[in-house]
Protein backbone atom coordinates (compact mmCIF):
# COMPACT_ATOMS: atom_id res chain seq x y z
CA UNK A 1 0.00 0.00 0.00
CA UNK A 2 1.58 3.24 -1.08
CA UNK A 3 1.46 5.89 2.10
CA UNK A 4 1.35 9.16 -0.45
CA UNK A 5 0.05 9.88 -4.01
CA UNK A 6 2.99 11.48 -6.49
CA UNK A 7 1.94 14.44 -8.49
CA UNK A 8 2.91 13.46 -11.86
CA UNK A 9 2.50 16.29 -14.32
CA UNK A 10 2.47 20.17 -14.52
CA UNK A 11 -0.70 22.04 -15.65
CA UNK A 12 2.11 25.35 -16.00
CA UNK A 13 3.94 22.97 -18.42
CA UNK A 14 1.32 21.29 -20.37
CA UNK A 15 -0.53 24.79 -21.08
CA UNK A 16 2.90 25.94 -21.85
CA UNK A 17 3.31 23.65 -25.03
CA UNK A 18 -0.56 23.11 -25.66
CA UNK A 19 -2.63 26.57 -25.42
CA UNK A 20 0.26 29.06 -25.17
CA UNK A 21 1.51 29.53 -28.69
CA UNK A 22 -0.29 32.64 -30.56
CA UNK A 23 0.47 34.75 -33.43
CA UNK A 24 2.07 37.30 -30.99
CA UNK A 25 3.43 35.70 -28.48
CA UNK A 26 4.26 37.53 -25.48
CA UNK A 27 3.68 33.87 -23.27
CA UNK A 28 7.60 32.94 -23.04
CA UNK A 29 10.18 34.12 -20.76
CA UNK A 30 13.37 32.57 -23.30
CA UNK A 31 15.30 34.85 -25.84
CA UNK A 32 14.00 33.99 -29.23
CA UNK A 33 15.85 31.45 -31.25
CA UNK A 34 19.40 31.73 -31.99
CA UNK A 35 20.11 30.30 -35.94
CA UNK A 36 22.60 28.01 -36.29
CA UNK A 37 23.20 29.92 -39.31
CA UNK A 38 24.46 32.38 -37.24
CA UNK A 39 27.08 30.00 -35.62
CA UNK A 40 30.53 28.78 -36.82
CA UNK A 41 29.91 25.80 -37.30
CA UNK A 42 30.33 23.36 -39.90
CA UNK A 43 28.95 19.50 -40.54
CA UNK A 44 32.90 18.76 -40.01
CA UNK A 45 32.36 19.75 -36.48
CA UNK A 46 29.29 17.59 -36.05
CA UNK A 47 29.80 13.87 -35.25
CA UNK A 48 27.38 11.43 -33.58
CA UNK A 49 28.58 9.64 -31.23
CA UNK A 50 31.58 10.54 -28.49
CA UNK A 51 32.89 10.91 -25.16
CA UNK A 52 30.34 12.18 -23.01
CA UNK A 53 29.97 9.76 -20.59
CA UNK A 54 29.35 12.46 -17.61
CA UNK A 55 29.44 14.97 -20.00
CA UNK A 56 31.41 15.57 -23.17
CA UNK A 57 35.02 16.83 -21.04
CA UNK A 58 35.75 20.26 -23.00
CA UNK A 59 32.25 21.11 -22.51
CA UNK A 60 32.69 20.55 -19.04
CA UNK A 61 35.61 22.31 -18.76
CA UNK A 62 34.23 25.55 -20.59
CA UNK A 63 31.05 25.35 -17.84
CA UNK A 64 33.53 25.18 -14.73
CA UNK A 65 36.11 27.80 -16.26
CA UNK A 66 33.45 30.75 -17.10
CA UNK A 67 31.59 29.44 -13.37
CA UNK A 68 35.36 29.10 -11.68
CA UNK A 69 34.31 25.79 -10.44
CA UNK A 70 36.08 22.67 -10.27
CA UNK A 71 34.78 20.39 -13.06
CA UNK A 72 34.12 17.87 -10.76
CA UNK A 73 31.59 20.40 -9.52
CA UNK A 74 29.53 20.32 -12.85
CA UNK A 75 27.22 18.19 -14.00
CA UNK A 76 25.75 18.54 -17.51
CA UNK A 77 22.05 18.07 -17.69
CA UNK A 78 19.26 17.93 -20.23
CA UNK A 79 18.01 22.02 -19.66
CA UNK A 80 17.92 23.77 -16.25
CA UNK A 81 14.79 21.24 -16.05
CA UNK A 82 16.43 18.51 -15.77
CA UNK A 83 19.43 20.29 -13.83
CA UNK A 84 16.33 21.17 -11.30
CA UNK A 85 14.51 18.03 -11.23
CA UNK A 86 18.20 15.91 -10.94
CA UNK A 87 18.67 18.44 -7.85
CA UNK A 88 15.99 18.04 -6.16
CA UNK A 89 15.94 14.39 -6.49
CA UNK A 90 19.23 13.94 -4.98
CA UNK A 91 18.72 16.30 -2.09
CA UNK A 92 15.26 15.52 -1.14
CA UNK A 93 13.82 12.24 0.37
CA UNK A 94 9.84 11.91 0.88
CA UNK A 95 8.56 13.84 3.73
CA UNK A 96 11.58 16.19 3.38
CA UNK A 97 10.76 20.08 4.02
CA UNK A 98 11.46 21.76 0.81
CA UNK A 99 11.16 25.87 1.33
CA UNK A 100 10.15 27.31 -2.39
CA UNK A 101 9.65 30.98 -2.74
CA UNK A 102 5.91 32.09 -3.66
CA UNK A 103 5.39 32.80 -6.36
CA UNK A 104 7.88 30.74 -8.49
CA UNK A 105 8.34 28.55 -11.66
CA UNK A 106 5.81 25.99 -11.17
CA UNK A 107 8.05 23.27 -11.82
CA UNK A 108 10.35 23.55 -8.62
CA UNK A 109 6.92 23.03 -6.67
CA UNK A 110 5.38 20.55 -9.09
CA UNK A 111 9.07 18.03 -9.09
CA UNK A 112 9.16 18.83 -5.22
CA UNK A 113 5.60 17.26 -4.77
CA UNK A 114 6.36 14.68 -7.47
CA UNK A 115 9.67 13.71 -5.13
CA UNK A 116 7.07 13.63 -2.14
CA UNK A 117 8.72 16.13 -0.47
CA UNK A 118 6.94 18.32 1.99
CA UNK A 119 6.52 21.78 0.64
CA UNK A 120 6.58 24.42 2.64
CA UNK A 121 6.87 28.61 0.55
CA UNK A 122 8.11 32.27 2.01
CA UNK A 123 6.37 35.01 0.02
CA UNK A 124 7.78 37.51 -2.44
CA UNK A 125 5.31 40.34 -2.00
CA UNK A 126 4.52 43.02 -4.56
CA UNK A 127 4.88 45.79 -1.72
CA UNK A 128 8.63 44.55 -1.47
CA UNK A 129 9.41 44.25 -5.32
CA UNK A 130 9.05 40.78 -4.55
CA UNK A 131 12.57 40.58 -2.81
CA UNK A 132 12.91 38.02 -0.60
CA UNK A 133 12.25 39.17 2.97
CA UNK A 134 15.03 37.37 4.81
CA UNK A 135 12.97 37.49 8.44
CA UNK A 136 10.43 35.73 6.68
CA UNK A 137 12.83 32.79 5.33
CA UNK A 138 14.45 32.64 8.43
CA UNK A 139 11.02 31.88 10.59
CA UNK A 140 10.44 29.47 8.07
CA UNK A 141 13.33 26.91 8.47
CA UNK A 142 13.55 23.81 10.58
CA UNK A 143 15.55 21.49 11.69
CA UNK A 144 13.62 19.34 8.44
CA UNK A 145 14.29 21.77 5.99
CA UNK A 146 16.88 20.29 3.37
CA UNK A 147 16.15 22.47 0.68
CA UNK A 148 15.65 25.92 0.22
CA UNK A 149 14.48 27.00 -3.27
CA UNK A 150 14.68 30.25 -5.53
CA UNK A 151 15.15 31.41 -8.50
CA UNK A 152 17.26 34.34 -9.37
CA UNK A 153 16.05 36.18 -11.72
CA UNK A 154 13.07 35.46 -10.15
CA UNK A 155 10.87 33.86 -12.82
CA UNK A 156 7.72 35.34 -12.83
CA UNK A 157 8.63 38.85 -11.98
CA UNK A 158 12.57 39.12 -12.69
CA UNK A 159 13.49 40.48 -9.67
CA UNK A 160 17.48 40.56 -9.19
CA UNK A 161 18.88 38.49 -5.47
CA UNK A 162 22.03 40.15 -4.45
CA UNK A 163 24.75 38.51 -3.60
CA UNK A 164 24.61 40.29 0.21
CA UNK A 165 21.18 38.22 0.68
CA UNK A 166 22.19 34.94 -0.97
CA UNK A 167 25.24 34.49 1.06
CA UNK A 168 22.66 35.40 4.13
CA UNK A 169 20.55 32.52 2.92
CA UNK A 170 23.44 30.27 2.68
CA UNK A 171 24.26 30.82 6.52
CA UNK A 172 20.17 30.31 7.12
CA UNK A 173 20.84 27.09 5.57
CA UNK A 174 24.01 25.90 6.77
CA UNK A 175 22.60 26.24 10.57
CA UNK A 176 20.50 23.10 9.55
CA UNK A 177 22.51 21.52 7.03
CA UNK A 178 20.07 22.20 4.53
CA UNK A 179 20.72 23.00 0.32
CA UNK A 180 19.89 26.41 -1.77
CA UNK A 181 19.05 25.52 -4.96
CA UNK A 182 19.33 28.89 -7.03
CA UNK A 183 18.27 28.30 -10.85
CA UNK A 184 20.33 30.95 -11.99
CA UNK A 185 18.26 30.24 -16.22
CA UNK A 186 17.94 33.98 -16.44
CA UNK A 187 20.86 35.52 -14.62
CA UNK A 188 22.87 36.14 -17.87
CA UNK A 189 21.05 38.62 -18.59
CA UNK A 190 22.33 40.73 -15.80
CA UNK A 191 25.01 43.00 -16.88
CA UNK A 192 28.38 41.56 -14.99
CA UNK A 193 29.07 44.97 -13.97
CA UNK A 194 26.59 44.34 -11.03
CA UNK A 195 28.61 41.25 -10.05
CA UNK A 196 31.67 41.63 -7.48
CA UNK A 197 33.02 38.68 -9.26
CA UNK A 198 32.98 37.75 -13.20
CA UNK A 199 31.89 34.38 -12.11
CA UNK A 200 27.98 35.48 -11.60
CA UNK A 201 26.97 32.26 -10.17
CA UNK A 202 26.44 31.31 -6.78
CA UNK A 203 27.55 28.22 -6.28
CA UNK A 204 30.72 30.15 -4.97
CA UNK A 205 29.44 31.56 -2.29
CA UNK A 206 29.56 28.29 -0.13
CA UNK A 207 29.16 24.38 -0.45
CA UNK A 208 25.61 24.83 0.21
CA UNK A 209 24.85 26.39 -2.46
CA UNK A 210 23.54 24.48 -5.81
CA UNK A 211 23.36 26.71 -9.21
CA UNK A 212 21.25 25.36 -11.96
CA UNK A 213 21.78 26.73 -15.41
CA UNK A 214 21.69 26.50 -19.30
CA UNK A 215 21.81 28.12 -22.90
CA UNK A 216 18.06 28.03 -23.00
CA UNK A 217 16.68 30.91 -21.85
CA UNK A 218 19.17 33.94 -21.66
CA UNK A 219 20.75 32.74 -25.62
CA UNK A 220 17.64 31.77 -27.69
CA UNK A 221 19.87 28.16 -27.47
CA UNK A 222 16.74 26.26 -26.13
CA UNK A 223 16.99 23.40 -28.94
CA UNK A 224 20.62 21.96 -27.96
CA UNK A 225 19.34 21.69 -24.06
CA UNK A 226 22.54 22.42 -22.93
CA UNK A 227 22.42 23.43 -19.23
CA UNK A 228 24.38 22.17 -16.39
CA UNK A 229 24.30 21.97 -12.33
CA UNK A 230 27.42 23.22 -10.31
CA UNK A 231 27.41 21.90 -6.91
CA UNK A 232 30.17 20.59 -4.28
CA UNK A 233 32.31 18.19 -5.35
CA UNK A 234 30.27 15.33 -3.25
CA UNK A 235 26.66 16.24 -3.88
CA UNK A 236 28.05 16.80 -7.66
CA UNK A 237 28.77 12.91 -7.64
CA UNK A 238 25.60 11.92 -5.96
CA UNK A 239 23.98 13.94 -8.65
CA UNK A 240 25.51 11.80 -11.36
CA UNK A 241 24.12 8.76 -9.66
CA UNK A 242 20.89 9.77 -9.55
CA UNK A 243 21.35 10.36 -13.29
CA UNK A 244 22.50 6.76 -14.27
CA UNK A 245 19.03 6.16 -13.46
CA UNK A 246 17.26 9.14 -15.92
CA UNK A 247 19.64 8.71 -19.11
CA UNK A 248 22.30 6.58 -20.86
CA UNK A 249 24.48 9.47 -21.71
CA UNK A 250 24.05 12.94 -23.26
CA UNK A 251 23.23 13.78 -26.78
CA UNK A 252 26.45 14.27 -28.20
CA UNK A 253 26.23 16.77 -30.96
CA UNK A 254 24.22 19.01 -28.74
CA UNK A 255 27.47 18.60 -26.33
CA UNK A 256 29.55 19.79 -29.44
CA UNK A 257 27.09 22.66 -30.40
CA UNK A 258 27.33 23.96 -26.92
CA UNK A 259 31.00 24.22 -26.60
CA UNK A 260 30.65 25.94 -30.05
CA UNK A 261 28.08 28.32 -28.16
CA UNK A 262 30.12 28.97 -25.70
CA UNK A 263 33.12 29.78 -27.44
CA UNK A 264 30.82 32.43 -29.31
CA UNK A 265 28.86 33.43 -26.44
CA UNK A 266 29.95 37.36 -26.43
CA UNK A 267 27.94 37.34 -30.04
CA UNK A 268 25.56 35.38 -28.99
CA UNK A 269 24.79 37.60 -25.76
CA UNK A 270 25.12 40.58 -27.68
CA UNK A 271 22.27 39.96 -30.10
CA UNK A 272 20.58 39.25 -27.01
CA UNK A 273 21.08 42.33 -24.73
CA UNK A 274 20.46 44.52 -28.44
CA UNK A 275 16.77 42.66 -29.17
CA UNK A 276 16.19 42.91 -25.30
CA UNK A 277 16.79 46.88 -25.10
CA UNK A 278 14.81 47.67 -27.67
CA UNK A 279 11.57 45.43 -26.34
CA UNK A 280 12.17 46.78 -22.66
CA UNK A 281 11.87 50.21 -24.63
CA UNK A 282 8.94 49.09 -25.68
CA UNK A 283 7.82 47.47 -22.41
CA UNK A 284 7.96 50.56 -20.22
CA UNK A 285 6.60 52.75 -22.80
CA UNK A 286 3.78 50.48 -22.58
CA UNK A 287 3.65 50.27 -18.88
CA UNK A 288 4.05 53.67 -18.97
CA UNK A 289 0.33 54.25 -20.14
CA UNK A 290 -1.38 51.72 -18.40
CA UNK A 291 -2.75 53.14 -15.36
CA UNK A 292 -4.80 50.07 -15.34
CA UNK A 293 -1.89 48.11 -14.56
CA UNK A 294 0.26 47.77 -11.72
CA UNK A 295 4.12 46.58 -11.83
CA UNK A 296 7.38 45.91 -10.32
CA UNK A 297 9.61 47.27 -12.96
CA UNK A 298 12.89 44.83 -13.08
CA UNK A 299 15.72 46.55 -14.95
CA UNK A 300 16.47 43.06 -16.48
CA UNK A 301 15.40 39.66 -18.00
CA UNK A 302 12.57 39.34 -20.01
CA UNK A 303 9.78 39.38 -18.05
CA UNK A 304 6.94 41.41 -16.58
CA UNK A 305 3.94 40.30 -13.80
CA UNK A 306 1.98 43.17 -13.73
CA UNK A 307 -1.47 43.16 -11.34
CA UNK A 308 -4.92 43.71 -13.61
CA UNK A 309 -6.94 45.79 -11.90
CA UNK A 310 -10.20 45.91 -14.35
CA UNK A 311 -11.25 42.31 -13.72
CA UNK A 312 -10.51 38.74 -13.86
CA UNK A 313 -7.46 37.99 -15.32
CA UNK A 314 -8.55 34.50 -17.14
CA UNK A 315 -11.21 36.18 -19.01
CA UNK A 316 -8.89 39.01 -20.03
CA UNK A 317 -6.48 36.44 -21.62
CA UNK A 318 -9.55 34.85 -23.63
CA UNK A 319 -10.25 37.99 -24.85
CA UNK A 320 -6.45 38.67 -25.84
CA UNK A 321 -5.76 35.18 -27.39
CA UNK A 322 -9.60 35.39 -29.08
CA UNK A 323 -9.50 38.74 -30.55
CA UNK A 324 -6.37 40.19 -30.72
CA UNK A 325 -4.19 36.73 -31.32
CA UNK A 326 -1.93 37.25 -28.52
CA UNK A 327 -0.56 35.39 -25.65
CA UNK A 328 0.57 35.98 -21.84
CA UNK A 329 0.71 33.98 -19.23
CA UNK A 330 -2.02 33.63 -16.57
CA UNK A 331 -1.03 35.08 -13.24
CA UNK A 332 -2.51 31.40 -11.44
CA UNK A 333 0.14 29.18 -13.10
CA UNK A 334 2.39 31.35 -10.85
CA UNK A 335 0.07 31.02 -7.79
CA UNK A 336 -1.05 34.98 -7.79
CA UNK A 337 -4.32 35.01 -10.57
CA UNK A 338 -4.43 38.22 -10.33
CA UNK A 339 -1.70 39.01 -12.43
CA UNK A 340 -0.16 37.94 -15.97
CA UNK A 341 3.47 37.63 -17.14
CA UNK A 342 4.53 39.56 -20.35
CA UNK A 343 7.58 38.29 -21.78
CA UNK A 344 9.77 40.18 -24.17
CA UNK A 345 12.34 37.79 -25.50
CA UNK A 346 10.70 37.63 -28.82
CA UNK A 347 11.41 39.57 -32.29
CA UNK A 348 11.18 43.27 -31.73
CA UNK A 349 8.37 44.00 -34.22
CA UNK A 350 6.25 40.92 -32.95
CA UNK A 351 7.17 41.92 -29.49
CA UNK A 352 6.23 46.15 -30.22
CA UNK A 353 2.46 44.48 -32.10
CA UNK A 354 1.98 41.95 -29.21
CA UNK A 355 2.29 45.04 -25.90
CA UNK A 356 0.01 47.26 -29.15
CA UNK A 357 -2.72 44.68 -29.15
CA UNK A 358 -1.87 43.76 -25.48
CA UNK A 359 -3.09 47.80 -25.24
CA UNK A 360 -6.18 47.45 -27.30
CA UNK A 361 -7.34 44.59 -25.02
CA UNK A 362 -7.05 46.24 -21.87
CA UNK A 363 -9.03 49.19 -23.22
CA UNK A 364 -11.96 46.76 -24.45
CA UNK A 365 -11.92 44.69 -21.52
CA UNK A 366 -11.76 47.83 -18.99
CA UNK A 367 -14.83 49.47 -20.94
CA UNK A 368 -16.83 46.47 -20.93
CA UNK A 369 -15.78 46.56 -16.91
CA UNK A 370 -17.29 50.04 -16.92
CA UNK A 371 -13.63 51.42 -15.95
C1 LIG B 1 13.10 29.56 -13.75
C2 LIG B 1 13.15 28.58 -14.89
N1 LIG B 1 13.92 27.50 -14.78
C3 LIG B 1 14.02 26.60 -15.78
C4 LIG B 1 13.31 26.76 -16.95
C5 LIG B 1 13.48 25.74 -18.02
O1 LIG B 1 14.75 25.89 -18.56
P1 LIG B 1 15.31 24.97 -19.73
O2 LIG B 1 14.60 25.38 -20.97
O3 LIG B 1 16.77 25.26 -19.74
O4 LIG B 1 15.00 23.56 -19.37
C6 LIG B 1 12.48 27.86 -17.10
C7 LIG B 1 11.69 28.03 -18.31
O5 LIG B 1 10.84 28.85 -18.44
C8 LIG B 1 12.41 28.79 -16.06
O6 LIG B 1 11.64 29.88 -16.16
Amino acid sequence: MTAFKRNKRSSYLEWAKLQSVAKYNLATSGMMSYPLAELPVTMADLEINGPDTYGYPPLVERLAARSGVAPECVVTANGTSMANHLAMATILEPGDEALIEQPTYGLLVDVAHYLGANVVRFGRRAENDFAIDLGELQSKITANTRLIAITNLHNPTGAFTSEATLRRIGEMAAAVGAWVLVDEVYLDLVPLGEFRSPYRTCARYGPQFVATNSLTKAYGLSGIRSGWILAEAGLATRIRRVDDLMSGSPVFPAELLGVIALDNLDKVGARANALLAANRAALEAFLDSRADLDVFRSRWGTIAFPRLKTGPVDAFCELLRGRFETSVVPGRFFEMPERFRIGIGGDRAMTAEGLARLGAALDVFGQSAGC
